[in-house]
């Protein structure tokens, strides 16, 4: 099997922008949920990519917060980096940070979330991925903190499991 070198933290980081418009908001006027959802998707599928250097699918997404509501004209930064590498998957963590197109202030932080993706090949089969080395001490503690939540994710997964076969 191929063996990979590691790649730091900062070699998967992604950044999209966009301006958000009139065909974004729901019935209240704000920026719906269904776009902030993909919007934070697609930053992380970014973040994933770049680090597998290949194809990598969203398998799971959790604790997504919606802090702050989006409007229309607000400029939205997400920004995107892999935490936490597995064999085959790997977390991606997204924050999103608003600047207010109508007030002179400083950027707002409207979103959170982390994904697990993971890398597939041509058959969509999961392929190993290049382990990630946290390069500060608060990448250290993103991968610690990611470490946490992907052994909830799976004891939470194995319990239903259990409970269904019962
Ligand atoms: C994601 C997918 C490739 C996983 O395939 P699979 O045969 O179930 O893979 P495995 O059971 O071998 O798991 C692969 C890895 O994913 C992890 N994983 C799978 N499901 C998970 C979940 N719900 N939560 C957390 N991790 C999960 C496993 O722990 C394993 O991680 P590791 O190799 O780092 O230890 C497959 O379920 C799939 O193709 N899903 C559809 C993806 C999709 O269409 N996404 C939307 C469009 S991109």
């Amino acid at each position: 099997m191929q063996e990979h070198t590691g790649r730091p933290t900062a070699y998967s980081r992604v950044t999209l922008s966009r301006i958000m418009t009139a065909v974004d908001v729901n019935l209240y006027g704000t920026v719906h949920g269904g776009v902030i959802m993909k919007f934070i998707d697609d930053v992380a599928g970014a973040a994933a990519a770049r680090h597998t250097g290949g194809t990598a699918v969203t398998a799971a997404i959790d604790e997504i917060l919606f802090l702050e509501p989006l409007r229309v004209g607000d400029l939205v930064h997400a920004y995107a980096q892999v935490n936490w590498t597995g064999s085959t998957s790997m977390e991606v963590g997204v924050r999103l940070v608003a600047q207010r197109w109508d007030e002179v202030a400083d950027p707002v932080v409207v979103a959170t979330a982390y994904l697990v993706f993971v890398a597939v090949d041509a058959d969509g089969k999961p392929r190993r991925v290049p382990p990630v080395v946290p390069d500060s001490p608060e990448n250290e503690g993103r991968w610690r903190e990611a470490e946490i939540r992907r052994e909830h994710r799976l004891s939470r997964r194995d319990a239903i499991q259990r409970h269904r076969q019962r």
